[in-house]
């Protein structure tokens, strides 16, 4: 790195962190805007340093702030810092993970991660897995070893009308994979959730007794520990035995919510999952790491080599396929995830993992309690999760987003079950303190107080 850029990237960094302190929710553009409100166009010609690092900083300026205190739209938020560490020196390093011969050490690395993790859930040793770019990807990977598993796909293509099961809360990832590894969207039985949101065991069993009838083939059950919009865990303890009595891959998506396995407290959420077949979790979701950073881990090391291993002399020349990474991961060049976990994991410690993991359930239920104790809340969401989903004097909640942000005021999301649309609060920011998180509360209701009418408050 120059000297000059790498003075300036301090300069940025501190404009960045002066940002979410002064503004954490940016003045929003709109896409009709872009173009006037900022310098994007690419030119023919060089342009000086100075017009480059004034164009970059405005551009900085006006982007989302997602390590704000005021921000709370998405399932990431905080910034761990010595995963950023690590993540900035893969940069400068720039290994690609997919021989040991390019990226050296920093496959023990990645194995490291990919060997604890198996340990935790209780996994055999015959456990291996990857870092992949994302929950969406080791779900993809989940449903192609499963779907491998069970048929000649790998040579022949899909012969056969194989199903998928996964419930009505679960990741929309699942249906697109289905689509893309040539099994088909209406192949997927989304099976009905309970009160609760966590998916209904009986009519998960009617269902595949239903498609065995039928003669298709069922294949994989998709398990949600922490449903994108409630924070619900499906119970897997009993998805493991439906899985047994007829021989069904079991994968368990923890994308959001595995990082439980990290709390002594918690973990109890996953139940039965040395059971599962496959895992997986984003550590950018609940462990703060700068995204992205999902590990999937599978019982079945033989089928992850067989599903994604492919034949290339001109790469894969030396050390054992566990060490040659690009053997058991979808990507040819990848980037190195790994190190900005191991940077984080090494320094706080499991234990210090675990107190990540807590606090977001400790600021839970402080949002929970808040909620309770004023009469102008109703809360639509369950204990024991970090989503906490609630409309505030019956406003409907995609106009309460909408106006937040619009007027930089805080940015939140909004969902439904059930019928119901509400405003989801998700605590995953584990720099937050029960003062951001009742600041959230008052600010929803000053904002409230000063806009009834744009809000047509007396609509309601
Ligand atoms: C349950 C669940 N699975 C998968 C994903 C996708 O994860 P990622 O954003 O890491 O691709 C999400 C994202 O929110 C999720 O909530």
């Amino acid at each position: 790195m120059d000297q000059n850029d790498l003075e300036q990237f301090q300069e940025i960094v501190q404009l960045i962190l002066r940002e979410e302190e002064n503004n954490p929710v940016a003045k929003p553009v709109s896409v009709e805007e872009l173009s006037e409100a900022l310098d994007l166009n690419l030119q023919d010609d060089p342009i000086s340093d100075e017009a480059f690092y004034d164009s970059f900083k405005t551009l900085i300026e006006k982007t989302p702030k997602t390590s704000s205190r005021s921000f709370f739209n998405q399932l990431i938020g905080g910034r761990r810092s010595r995963a950023l560490l690590g993540d900035l020196v893969a940069s400068v390093l720039n290994n690609s993970m997919y021989t040991y011969k390019v990226a050296g050490p920093m496959v023990g690395v990645e194995r490291e991660i990919v060997n604890k993790l198996a340990q935790m859930l209780g996994y055999s040793n015959e456990a291996s897995g990857t870092i992949a770019s994302g929950g969406s990807m080791s779900n993809f990977m989940a449903m192609v070893l499963a779907r491998d598993a069970k048929s000649e796909a790998v040579q022949l293509g899909v012969q056969q009308q194989m199903i998928l099961y996964t419930s009505e809360a679960s990741h929309y990832s699942i249906a697109k994979n289905a689509s893309l590894m040539g099994i088909g969207r209406k192949q997927v039985r989304f099976i009905p959730t309970n009160e609760l949101g966590e998916m209904d065991m009986n009519q998960l069993e009617l269902e595949i007794q239903k498609d065995r009838a039928a003669n298709n083939l069922p294949f994989f059950v998709n398990v949600t520990s922490g449903t994108t919009v409630l924070g619900a865990f499906d119970n897997i303890h009993e998805a493991a035995a439906i899985c047994k009595k007829y021989g069904l891959w079991l994968h368990v998506d923890g994308a959001y919510c595995g990082s439980v396995i990290f709390s002594e407290k918690y973990k109890q959420f996953l139940n039965g999952v040395a059971l599962s077949d496959s895992f997986s979790l984003s550590a950018h979701k609940m462990l703060g790491t700068p995204l992205t950073c999902s590990i999937f881990v599978t019982q079945h090391k033989q089928q992850l080599f067989e599903s994604f291993s492919s034949d290339a002399s001109y790469l894969f020349q030396s050390e054992k396929d566990e060490y040659n990474p690009g053997k058991s991961s979808f990507q040819c060049g990848r980037r190195n995830d790994a190190l900005k976990l191991w940077t984080l994991w090494k320094s706080i410690g499991t234990k210090g993992l675990e107190k990540l993991v807590d606090h977001q359930f400790e600021l839970a239920d402080v949002a929970r309690k808040y909620i309770r104790d004023h009469k102008d809340y109703t809360l639509y969401s369950f204990d024991d999760s970090i989503s906490i989903c609630f409309n505030y004097k019956n406003i409907p909640a995609k106009l309460l987003s909408k106006e937040l942000y619009m007027h930089s005021k805080l940015m939140v999301s909004h969902g439904s079950f059930e019928g119901n649309q509400f405003i989801r609060l998700v605590t995953i920011n584990s720099d937050n303190t029960e003062k951001e998180i009742i600041d959230f509360f008052e600010t929803i209701e000053h904002f409230v107080a000063k806009n009834s009418s744009t809000l047509n408050l007396n609509n309601h």
